[in-house]
């Protein structure tokens, strides 16, 4: 995620001025895939200089990902700029782990302007993608609202000690597409890490999963109504901002 506005931060390498986000905590191992977003700007770069942000194309990126696995479509508003610098301490600070509880992920993402609802509906982009076994260890072995099959089924690949960085993936019914499996998961109680699990465990965004895992479509409809308006977090006034050459480092 994003942590001082979408200004492509989380694309810079460490400089000898300062340490990025890439490896903080929440993002270290886990934020990967930076040699695509590279792919993509050397393309682009190419076809027209100095004219789409980083930002913009990490934008229009995650939207493109989402589509190509089946699931919503929708316009980026483009014309964001990135920044010179990128703060590990703030990245840390303000992303959520794994072990959070929902009153953390509402306050965490309340404080961005995002709301319950929308970190709800945000959280369904884990229908897909891989976590590693570190982050939902304690879960499969000490939770005690988890299926007991698939409490299973994850402790085979995750063991009780080593393995940290094994990968098993959020969505156990469709592990690659975009739907709503992920709510289904929850009401099941198939939720992978804590924090998943946390949006169906009898508080406040209970009946919003509920209706989630019925209604692919009020889904979708939210997804993208809150994919937008994180989309659209600015970088607070006054910070300087350009369109980065090469999107690992300020120009
Ligand atoms: C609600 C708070 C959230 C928490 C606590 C959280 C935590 C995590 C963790 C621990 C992983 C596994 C990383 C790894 O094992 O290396 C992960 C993966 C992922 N997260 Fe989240 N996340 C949250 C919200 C989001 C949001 C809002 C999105 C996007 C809209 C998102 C998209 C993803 C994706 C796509 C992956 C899979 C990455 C991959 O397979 O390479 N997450 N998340």
């Amino acid at each position: 995620m994003y942590r001082q506005g979408c200004d492509g931060s989380i694309l810079l390498d460490d400089t000898s001025t300062f340490i990025g986000e890439k490896n903080a905590g929440p993002n270290a191992n886990s934020a990967r895939g930076f040699e695509v977003i590279d792919a993509i700007k050397t393309q682009v770069e190419a076809a027209c200089r100095a004219t789409v942000s980083c930002a913009d194309i990490l934008a229009l990126a995650a939207r493109d990902g989402v589509n190509l696995l089946g699931g919503p479509n929708w316009s980026v508003p483009l014309g964001r700029k990135d920044s010179r610098t990128a703060s590990q301490s703030a990245a840390s600070a303000n992303l959520p782990g794994p072990d959070s509880s929902l009153a953390t992920l509402i306050t965490m993402f309340g404080n961005k302007n995002l709301s319950p609802r929308d970190m709800t509906a945000l959280s369904g982009a884990h229908t897909i993608g891989r976590s590693q076994c570190q982050f939902f260890r304690n879960r499969i072995y000490n939770e005690t609202n988890i299926n007991a099959s698939f409490a299973t089924l994850r402790q085979g690949t995750c063991p009780r000690s080593g393995g940290n960085t094994n990968l098993a993936p959020f969505d156990v019914q469709t592990a690659d597409g975009f739907d709503n499996a992920y709510y289904q998961n929850l009401v099941g109680q198939r939720g992978l890490l804590h924090s998943d699990q946390e949006l169906f465990n009898g508080g406040s965004q209970n009946a919003l999963v509920q209706q989630y895992s019925n209604s692919p479509s009020q889904f979708s409809a939210d997804f993208v109504t809150a994919m937008l308006k994180m989309g659209g977090l600015l970088p607070s006034s006054g910070t300087q901002t350009e369109v980065r050459l090469n999107c690992r480092r300020p120009n």
